[in-house]
């Protein structure tokens, strides 16, 4: 059977991860452990990207062999998706062995189809970007002084004339466009499907796709004196990581991708160049390519000159790593741009998680161990589950707000019912039950507790740390699978289950 295959763009090595980098690669987990905790087979890469020439020149300022240097950063973002608890299947990196030959193979075959073809690039290139660029993408204003039109660069361009390979994107625009057109789910979010299409419409040229400045890359074959450019490279990461053993065809098992994750800022390359060479080799293409928005910093774009960079590990330091998972996926509609600061963090941490869930789940605990004397309770209506049905109907708006990678609504969804159920705890007040009608006691312990194993099987794939200590506070056996409400109800609570009591789980944080 075809897995779900999701991924992350694969990271640049020349600076070390931060909080951008680190938000793709929760969203991408997120998503690929909802599906895992549906039951289904999941493929889940993430990789680095290691070629060109700014890889090479970082190397070079820290006096090391490129590859060197490769593999100590590359080490760098696999530790960090270990701390930020990101269970990846496969790790690509565009050295590897595997990928090099597989970029070798596309580059000749389609050298050989004629999609890919020797010419002249005349015109401007920007050596820091390793990119060409027109005389009509300059803007007006820096015509004279010739200057990058990336506004991350601005750097002095460099006028060229050289040989260069080419690939026939031209060739693909219509082709584009009425794949755009019959699958309307394939570009997301729509604002972005929408400057995608009128960007392909209003014409494409073909592209270099060989470097002769560059050394650090893959050598075109045949051709020593051109490496082949950085981003037809990098793409094919995604096939390169679940080939059909000794071809360079991805495999059944894994391709069509369901799902490629990645910034607004490299949504052309995926939803238009990447589309046309799978277009030209003849390979399906992926089901939805996401692109979500950009994280400022207390209102100011992340950048070396203002070196505010979030560090994810100083970000998890004072909050836990399942907050920074869960704030990073509420605070901002996945698909919008939003701001970073740990104020902002800290209000979300002591409101939602401190004051809503983390109370939730110690006064259920601690009515437990007072009323029940710490044994669960097991006295309702376990096949009826009248109470917890009421929640459990809402697994399907969930469904399908992770199917659509909207991660805040689903996030809104279960609060609501976590604000329910404190809501439901004050209106029993178990402990004037207790001295008016202590038969009820145990049945409204009995809701909550159930409707608890219900809130945890959706969270899990956000807060996984959270959901293991719920789970063994409670006595949660196994977590419902979220997919039917049938289903998240499933089950039968055990007698002989006693609650752990256990320190609280977001302690309030004030301002040091
Ligand atoms: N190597 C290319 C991708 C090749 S994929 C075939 C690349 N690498 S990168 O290191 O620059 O990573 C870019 C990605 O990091 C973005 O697409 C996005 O996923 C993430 N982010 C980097 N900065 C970000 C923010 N400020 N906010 C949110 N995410 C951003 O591009």
């Amino acid at each position: 059977m075809k897995k779900i295959y999701i991924t992350t763009p694969i990271y640049y090595i020349n600076a070390a991860p931060h909080i951008g980098h680190a938000y793709t690669t929760i969203a991408a987990d997120v998503l690929a452990r909802f599906y895992r905790s549906q039951n289904r087979e999941i493929h889940f890469l993430t990789g680095t990207d290691e070629h060109g020439l700014k890889i090479e020149e970082a190397a070079r300022a820290l006096g090391m062999e490129p590859q060197n240097y490769a593999d100590q950063i590359s080490e760098k973002f696999r530790e960090l998706w270990k701390h930020l608890d990101i269970r990846y299947d496969d790790f690509i990196r565009t050295t590897e062995e595997r990928h090099v030959r597989c970029v070798e193979d596309v580059f000749s075959r389609l050298l050989k189809s004629g999609d890919v073809y020797k010419g002249f690039y005349e015109g401007y290139y920007c050596l820091s970007c390793e990119t060409y660029w027109t005389e009509k993408e300059i803007l007006p204003n820096e015509k004279n002084l010739k200057l990058c039109p990336n506004s991350e660069c601005k750097k002095p361009l460099e006028r060229v004339k050289e040989e260069s390979y080419f690939f026939k994107l031209s060739k693909y625009q219509q082709a584009l466009i009425e794949h755009y057109q019959k699958n309307p789910g394939f570009l997301s979010p729509a604002h972005r499907a929408s400057e995608i299409v009128n960007f392909v419409k209003s014409g494409l040229q073909d592209i270099s796709v060989s470097r002769a400045k560059v050394k650090w890359g893959i050598p075109v074959p045949g051709d020593s004196a051109q490496t082949v450019y950085v981003w037809f490279d990098a793409l094919l990461n995604y096939v390169s990581a679940v080939l059909e053993s000794k071809t360079s065809n991805p495999s059944g098992e894994f391709w069509p991708a369901d799902a490629h994750i990645v910034g607004k800022e490299i949504y052309r390359f995926h939803a238009v160049i990447w589309p046309a060479m799978l277009l030209a080799l003849g390979f399906p293409l992926p089901k939805k390519v996401f692109a979500h928005g950009w994280w400022t910093v207390e209102g100011q774009k992340m950048s070396k000159s203002k070196g505010n960079f979030v560090d994810p590990y100083e970000a998890t330091r004072e909050f836990g790593v399942d907050s920074f998972r869960y704030f990073l996926l509420r605070e901002m509609p996945f698909g919008q741009d939003g701001d970073f600061s740990i104020e902002a963090l800290r209000r979300r941490y002591n409101s939602d998680l401190a004051n809503d869930l983390g109370n939730l789940i110690s006064r259920v605990v601690e009515m437990t161990d007072r009323f029940l004397g710490g044994k669960l309770p097991t006295q309702s209506d376990p096949e009826k589950h009248e109470y917890p049905r009421r929640w459990a109907e809402k697994t399907p708006a969930i469904q399908s707000a992770m199917e659509n990678l909207n991660f805040s609504e689903a996030l809104s969804i279960i609060w609501s019912v976590i604000s329910s159920l404190n809501q439901y705890v004050n209106e029993q007040a178990p402990w004037k039950l207790q001295k008016t009608s202590p038969e009820k006691v145990e049945p409204v312990l009995f809701n909550l507790v159930w409707s608890i194993r219900i809130v945890m099987g959706w969270l899990e794939p956000f807060m996984p740390q959270t959901a293991a200590k719920v789970q063994a506070q409670l006595g949660i056996r196994q977590l419902p699978r979220p997919v039917t409400a049938e289903e998240v109800l499933a089950g039968k609570p055990t007698a002989s289950h006693a609650i752990l009591k256990a320190p609280p789980l977001f302690p309030r944080k004030t301002k040091p």
